[in-house]
């Protein structure tokens, strides 16, 4: 099934996409996931994948795109009635277009039809756009873990856990 939206459409990520996916984590994160990485997490039960692009010939950012352009993506594991987002990221170039809502209102969309009834997510406390998206979107802090992000060259940075309520 694909969702039109006025300038990109969303797709089930399946492994077919993996190497697009690894390409886009890498513009959102130091320690980023390669293809495998991204393939063993869709091959957990109960695990999902959403795909945002342009395609070709549709506009994006006033300009017409000429092959299918991936924009971002967000992975998720449900477990039992709880689900949580894995990862989100969208491409460098393309934020703050709307990108990242549209990939997370397809989540919310796809757990309204299974038994997931929480959603949580971890979220590092110096990420400022990503918390936003999140407050914007319902979710509020439910608690914190100590240096659970690594750094390069930089001390670890706590993590917020979020829950849309
Ligand atoms: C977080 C991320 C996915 C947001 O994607 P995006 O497509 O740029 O988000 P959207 O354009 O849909 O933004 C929706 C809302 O989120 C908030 N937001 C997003 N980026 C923001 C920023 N840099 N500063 C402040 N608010 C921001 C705004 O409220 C925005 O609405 P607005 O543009 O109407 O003001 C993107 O910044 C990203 O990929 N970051 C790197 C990877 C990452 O940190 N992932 C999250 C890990 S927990």
């Amino acid at each position: 099934m694909t969702t039109q939206t006025a300038a990109f459409e969303i797709v089930e990520l399946t492994p077919a996409y993996a190497a697009v996916a690894a390409a886009l984590h890498q513009t959102g994160f130091e320690e980023c996931w390669d293809e495998t990485a991204i393939c063993d997490l869709l091959a957990v039960p109960g695990a999902f994948g959403l795909l945002a692009f342009v395609p070709q010939g549709n506009l994006f950012k006033g300009e017409t795109i000429v092959s299918d352009m991936p924009l971002g993506f967000v992975l998720v594991q449900t477990v039992l009635d709880e689900a949580e987002i894995n990862t989100i990221v969208v491409d460098a170039k393309a934020r703050r277009h709307g990108v990242g809502n549209v990939l997370m209102q397809g989540v919310f969309a796809r757990l309204q039809n299974q038994a997931s009834t929480r959603l949580l997510l971890e979220v590092a406390i110096d990420n400022a756009a990503a918390i936003a998206l999140y407050r914007k979107l319902g979710f509020a802090e439910i608690g914190r873990r100590r240096g659970y992000y690594r750094r390069k060259d930089r001390p670890a940075v706590d993590a917020l856990v979020m829950e849309r309520v």
